[in-house]
């Protein structure tokens, strides 16, 4: 078998198929890309594959003990990517799903000669693209078995953390972004990001969502939360016994209203107009009640939560984060007023609100050495511990809140690093997740997508 050609490993069904496709790709081939086996057990694709050395990998999902998360490992595969195409039965939703697994292309069984033909080129594609994704410097390893060790062994708790601040601009949401985008896609830890800036939210902007998915957002959440609390209202008034014990949002009404990112990430898109922040559902008793579910909820369902608070302490909903949070990390500026100013709004807010001080936590956010203000200073001046110190990027840092993804996912430059840092504070292992995806990725790339990288972030 030729060296050049891309070896090809069918997990299939039918015999019939087997044969369509060893027409094309049987010994000999001019089509570049040659059968090496043939299985009918789900539970072999991944030992066959790997030690086959395949590049692509043809599945039916219906094949017996199929393990659907052999499509992310068989991707991610230390040595090299390897694909995987769908050969999708006609019964059933399978093609969808099979490509929220990760798929990159499909035919439908049963295979004839024009399906076979069509993989030639699929296949090809698909073989080349995911090598230039694994040599571009935003490709995200998933962990070896070893740094995975090193995480087991390593304490971490699942946390809810408020980044909020007594001013704006100041970089809220470009902390709150790119430290869940550490955890949840860097350290591919379950993990969802609120955006509840009651001031108008900007994180479906910052990480480039289409405007199609924009109406889930917390103001709809809010609206079903407000419905439901009606009618389980009118509902245990009738007398239907335990329903009042039953909590108002349902975990996939909650899901139902999360929108994917990158690999553990999802987002509760936040307000798309400043003014829906003065809705009622939003206000008072129902603010708060709305937004104590709906951490519990997601909390429930995620390892880690990050929220995007606007800085109005009046704000209902705000409050209530600041309360139901295990952490609150307060971003300030190192500049006099910035520091003056979140003094005097925390003072207030510890009078008339019960909180506990421990778990507020300092961010020093666009620090320059030549600002003349101390990291003590500041810390002293508010007396809370500092979670994490992270420079002015200058205007690269806004490019990245331009292009529609954060800056952590393809930087390793020293704002990445700093908030790298705060998430170990969260989540330890990341910092190993950290160094080992410098080894795996594509530092060593060179050409274009190297060029526009420092273009963006410098060399
Ligand atoms: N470390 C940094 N270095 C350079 N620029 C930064 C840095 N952090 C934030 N910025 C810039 O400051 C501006 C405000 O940041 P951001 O939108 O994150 O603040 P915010 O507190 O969420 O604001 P708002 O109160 O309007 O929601 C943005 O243009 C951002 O690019
Ligand atoms: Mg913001």
């Amino acid at each position: 078998m030729s060296d050049q050609n891309l070896k090809l490993l069918l997990a299939l069904r039918q015999w019939g198929d087997v044969q369509q496709l060893n027409a094309i790709f049987g010994p000999g081939n001019e089509n570049g890309i040659e059968i090496v086996t043939w299985t009918q057990d789900g539970s072999r694709i991944f030992s066959d594959a790997t030690s086959l050395d395949a590049d692509i990998v043809l599945i039916d999902p219906t094949l017996p003990a199929f393990e659907a998360n052999d499509i992310q490992r068989l991707y991610h595969h230390e040595t090299k990517p390897i694909v995987t195409l769908g050969a999708i039965p006609p019964q059933g939703d399978w093609g969808s799903r099979l490509y929220q697994l990760g798929i990159k292309g499909h035919v439908n069984l049963p295979i004839g000669e024009a399906q076979a033909r069509a993989l030639v080129a699929m296949g090809h594609k698909a073989v080349q693209d995911a090598l230039r994704e694994r040599a571009s410097p935003s490709y995200i390893p998933q962990v070896s078995t070893q740094v995975a060790q090193i995480i087991a062994t390593h304490g971490w708790e699942k946390s809810m953390v408020a980044v909020w601040a007594a001013k704006g601009g100041v970089g809220k949401s470009t902390i709150s972004e790119n430290l869940a985008a550490v955890l949840g896609v860097i350290a591919n830890r379950n993990t969802v990001l609120i955006d509840a800036n009651m001031a108008g939210g900007n994180t479906h902007i910052h990480l480039g969502f289409p405007e199609s998915v924009i109406a889930k957002n917390i103001a709809a959440l809010a609206r079903r939360y407000q419905m439901n609390l009606s009618t389980q209202g009118y509902r245990s008034a009738g007398n239907v016994g335990m329903l009042s014990a039953q909590s108002v949002l349902s975990p996939s009404e909650v899901q139902g209203h999360l929108t994917p990112f990158r690999n553990n990430l999802r987002v509760l898109i936040g307000l798309p107009k400043q003014f829906m922040g003065g809705d009622e559902y939003f206000q008072g008793e129902l603010g708060r009640g709305y937004m104590h579910e709906l951490l519990a909820v997601v909390a429930s369902m995620a390892d880690f939560v990050v929220m995007d608070l606007g800085q109005d302490t009046n704000a209902a909903v705000h409050l209530q984060a600041l309360r139901d949070a295990n952490y609150v990390f307060v971003v300030i500026n190192p500049d006099a007023a910035s520091v003056r100013a979140t003094g005097e709004v925390m003072e207030t807010l510890f009078k008339h609100v019960q909180l506990d001080a421990k778990k507020f936590r300092l961010v020093v956010n666009r620090f320059h050495p030549e600002h003349g203000i101390a990291r003590k200073d500041i810390v002293n001046a508010l007396q809370m511990p500092e979670v994490g110190v992270v420079p002015d990027g200058g205007p690269k840092v806004t490019a990245s809140l331009n292009r529609g993804y954060p800056l952590v996912i393809d930087s390793r430059g020293e704002i990445a690093r700093a908030i790298v840092s705060i998430a170990s504070t969260l989540y330890p292992p990341v910092s190993q997740v950290w160094a080992h995806r410098g080894k795996l990725g594509g530092e060593k790339s060179e050409g274009l997508g190297k060029k526009l990288t420092d273009l963006v972030f410098g060399a």
